[in-house]
């Protein structure tokens, strides 16, 4: 299957099934990284030529040998304070205060299927569809081990990477810096593109030359966050969604990170990856082990779509489990927009009657049901209904939800406390604060202390009796502010620095618990929208909600973004009312609905404010939805243009090419305006495809496309052209299907 040993030439080859990655056990013990890129078969040993390079160590071993440096050599897993000057992968520090690491390989062991990670969301796989190869690097001196994990997936192109940290000794250890994953890249020029924004601006793209420095993006918040995504990619200068050489890096993880790339003296670039090592200080004792986070890679040469769609059906079948991954999500309606904290029962009731009455499958009760929360500062903690507003409960409420013939669902932000709530005054250390220090604040609330299995274990009984209880069908899982104060009254001085990483294992834990014991509620990740959407989220919460800003325009960027390396099944969308909340733009019904068809489709109005033309219309898109839902879902995006560009297109293809929804929507108003032209993707040259559908939102009478049959060949190579759509927003939707031959 994937991976294979080469004795004489001591090479490892991790094959998929157009990429190769190759490690060989070099001079010493040193495992060398040898080559990642397009599928080869034998050992590319030949290409790292020893050099005697100025001012580079050698091995002490190596004595007369000068043309040997871990300082030049590509290495699988860099140490540190022996020799290579580069992005180190890991720093220990003995009790005597030795600090560095300096690994050599130990052992070696190839395993049918996918390895898991204690205590850590990891992708999973049959015993068929992948291997795994763990090798076993040591430092005798500082009784140290890492386990280097590698799992193959031949049919996705991806390779994932983990590390199992041990202390072999007698005596404590204490972990500096613990990557998931070093990559050397020893030849090419590169750029960078990754993922950066802003609360309610998450995503947006930046592609930068790799040039003779270090290139750093991270988060330091406690959370992945809304201003990096622990997601990039490495390019050729030259490549485009088409063609060209890419390498994906996703980590698996929602808390702080890091990832640096740099390229040395030799034109070398490395990038390592993982949790983020500033204020990270973790206590191993003798025999204890430390799990660093997946890293999930991904390599072709065939550009930035393709890299994207091995992601997406990588990360669909692989991250994402439980009924929901694969299985039709309801279009639900959000209160948040429609109500925000101002409702009752009888509100939220005529609002579902209304949602139900336009096709609405599922209704979220957002923020305000619980405690005394009339505004956001308040009640975090206090789990129980407010009476006042739900005077039967959610019980009553969700009964009755359920006699419309509605889902149920409930906003939740277990991990905060407010200053006012009964919890707080009740378990005041159960709050990240500093003794002696006043906490920060953000949103008028406090971070709980997640480090701490008491407060889990507290949380996990409260949720479990509310979920059985009340019936719920979705929890909508919400964190609206970053880690500050780290300080923890349960751990000791010399384990502080552990408080980061312990908090969000605690929020695995959490969420591993509920979605086990609750397989059938549909869990929805938020964080003030999209600030922690992350693939280590993805692993309970098949969906995240993409941002806060609902506004159809500025989510062309937005969705654009992430689409790079998550899939349209997990990003939350939403039709929201016009003018937005957020911008103050007024769009076209007709364009909100095409942009929230690029997630996971749904509304954020209230449904009794629209008009009953609006009604009608939204009773037709929630038709077409279902109509389209498998293709939106479970096909293939393809984008079609840029973030820059005068118009943003993108294109839903089925696995086997017989249907493509193209999706247009305007940026701007043009007068005098140019046709807009486009080229489709991914068809089948030879087949025909009939237009079957139009839907044009515009400001004009719109004469439509007269041709309705077309080949693949001519949609691809020369493209359709639209007569200019005038108005403000103005949006297409054309819905070609293949002809079967007879
Ligand atoms: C966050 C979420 C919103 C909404 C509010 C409620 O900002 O992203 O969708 O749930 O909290 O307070």
């Amino acid at each position: 299957m994937g991976i294979a040993f080469d004795k004489i030439s001591q090479t490892w080859s991790l094959h998929t099934a157009d990429t190769s990655y190759q490690m060989q056990i070099g001079p010493l013990g040193y495992l060398l990284h040898l080559y990642y890129g397009r599928r080869v078969e034998e050992s590319t040993a030949y290409l790292h030529l020893p050099r005697d390079c100025g001012f580079s160590p050698n091995p002490y071993e190596l004595q007369a040998e000068r043309s040997w440096s871990l300082d030049t050599m590509p290495q699988e897993y860099s140490g540190s304070n022996c020799g290579d000057y580069r992005l180190s992968s890991i720093r220990v520090e003995t009790a005597d205060g030795i600090s560095g690491a300096d690994l050599r390989v130990k052992s070696w062991e190839i395993c049918h299927g996918k390895y898991s990670l204690d205590g850590l969301p990891s992708s999973f796989a049959r015993e068929d569809e992948a291997e795994t190869l763990s090798v076993i690097l040591q430092d005798e001196a500082a009784s140290v081990e890492a386990e280097l994990l590698y799992g193959v997936f031949p049919e996705h192109n991806v390779i994932t990477r983990a590390v199992r940290i041990t202390n072999c000794g007698s005596a404590p250890l204490y972990l500096e810096k613990a990557a998931s994953a070093c990559l050397d890249l020893p030849f090419g020029d590169w750029e960078l593109l990754h993922f950066h924004g802003r609360h309610a601006m998450e995503r947006q793209t930046e592609r930068l030359p790799v040039g003779n420095t270090t290139l750093s993006i991270g988060s330091r918040r406690g959370a992945s966050s809304h201003q990096h995504n622990p997601f990039l990619i490495l390019c050729e200068p030259s490549a485009t969604e088409d063609a060209g050489e890419c390498y994906a890096a996703m980590l698996m993880h929602s808390g702080s990170f890091r990832m640096d790339v740099e390229k040395d003296q030799s034109g070398s670039v490395r990038l390592v990856a993982g949790i983020q090592d500033e204020g990270f200080r973790w206590k191993l004792e003798p025999g204890a082990q430390f799990v660093c986070p997946e890293l999930i890679l991904s390599y072709t040469h065939r550009g930035l779509t393709a890299l994207s769609h091995d992601l997406h059906r990588f990360i669909r079948k692989h991250v994402c489990r439980g009924i929901y991954a694969s299985g039709p999500r309801p279009v639900l309606l959000n209160t948040w927009e429609a109500a925000y904290f101002d409702f009752d029962e009888e509100k939220i009731l005529r609002i579902a009657r209304d949602a139900k009455d336009i096709g609405v499958e599922l209704l979220v009760l957002d923020d305000g049901w619980f405690g005394r929360r009339d505004d956001d500062r308040t009640s975090l903690g206090d789990w129980k209904e407010d009476l006042r507003k739900l005077p039967g409960g959610l019980e009553r409420l969700v009964d009755k939800l359920h006699a419309m013939g509605l889902q149920a669902g409930l906003w939740l932000e277990p991990e905060m406390v407010s200053e006012d709530s009964d919890l707080f005054r009740s378990h005041p250390d159960w709050a990240l604060i500093m003794p002696g220090r006043k906490p920060s604040i953000g949103r008028s609330q406090l971070v709980l202390d997640m480090s701490r299995p008491e407060v889990i274990d507290y949380l996990s009984d409260l949720l479990s009796s509310l979920l059985r209880r009340s019936g719920i069908d979705y929890v909508k899982w919400d964190m609206n502010r970053n880690m500050t104060d780290l300080y923890s009254a349960e751990l000791p001085p010399d384990r502080q620095g552990e408080i980061a990483h312990r908090y969000i294992l605690g929020v695995y834990t959490l969420l591993d618990r509920l979605t086990r014991e609750f397989p059938r509620v549909l869990f929805e990740g938020c964080a003030g929208g999209g600030g922690r959407f992350d693939a280590g989220m993805l692993a309970y919460c098949p969906q995240i909600w993409c941002s806060d800003n609902t506004d159809p325009i500025a989510r062309l960027n937005i969705q654009y973004g992430t689409s790079f390396g998550y899939p349209p099944a997990t990003m939350g969308a939403h039709v929201s009312a016009s003018p937005n909340h957020q911008t103050g733009r007024t769009t076209p019904l007709g364009t909100r609905f095409c942009v929230a068809l690029a997630g996971t489709f749904g509304y954020e109005l209230d449904p009794g404010k629209l008009s009953r033309k609006e009604r009608e219309a939204i009773q037709l898109q929630i038709r077409d939805y279902h109509r389209w839902q498998k293709l939106l879902a479970q096909g293939d995006y393809l984008r079609l243009t840029d973030d820059q560009s005068r118009f943003a297109a993108w294109e839903n293809l089925s696995g086997d090419r017989s249907e493509c929804l193209v999706s247009l929507v305007m940026r701007n108003a043009e007068a005098n305006p140019r046709p807009l032209y486009l080229r489709l993707k991914g068809l089948d040259p030879k087949a025909v495809y009939i237009l079957e559908e139009q839907q044009i939102s515009s400001g004009s009478e719109y004469p439509g496309m007269k041709q309705r049959s077309f080949t693949g060949a001519a949609l691809m190579y020369a493209g359709i052209t639209l007569p200019a759509l005038l108005g403000d927003y103005p949006s297409a939707l054309l819905y070609f299907k293949r002809q079967e031959r007879a």
